[in-house]
């Protein structure tokens, strides 16, 4: 069974991203990103469906529900990241393998932004690599998927 279709789940404030600082987010706006995305995941023979909200309660279900419709999940999850154990608790309820990617290098901005409350759950973290991360987490992804790793 072709196990290729990967959630790719945005939290809250990366809908803006083009009003947020260049000098860490690329200046692209969030449709650029996802056009981006979906060439990067066609490229890798991967099909990916998008989501984003700035509201918490939104993302949890969408990871209860995120068994229904993919294999895999691409989370950038924006600030929740450091302190939403609600998220951390509904990722190990969706049960699927997970890449975590972020835009800007969190080890090497403000000290609140080091610690992820997906460590350890997630098979993957990318980091500071703008928007090819996403490229970037997406092949790990594939090979979770395939059972390479
Ligand atoms: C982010 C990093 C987070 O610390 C921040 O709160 C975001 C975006 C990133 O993609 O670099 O909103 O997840």
């Amino acid at each position: 069974m072709v196990r290729n279709r990967i959630a790719v789940l945005h939290g809250v404030n990366l809908a803006a991203l083009d009003r947020r600082p260049a000098q860490h987010y690329g200046g692209l706006t969030f449709a650029q990103l996802e056009v981006q995305i979906t060439n990067f995941a066609h490229d890798l023979a991967l099909v990916p469906r998008f989501f984003q909200t700035d509201h918490e309660g939104e993302f949890v279900q969408e990871l209860h529900k995120a068994g229904d419709f993919a294999d895999g999940l691409v989370l950038n999850p924006g600030a929740w990241t450091h302190y939403s154990w609600a998220i951390r608790d509904a990722l190990e309820v969706s049960d699927l393998p997970a890449v975590e990617v972020h835009l800007s290098d969190v080890r090497s901005r403000e000290q609140w932004r080091r610690h992820s409350v997906l460590e350890g759950l997630v098979a993957a973290t990318v980091s500071g690599r703008g928007v090819g991360g996403y490229r970037d987490a997406l092949a790990s992804l594939r090979d979770v998927l395939e059972g390479s790793t």
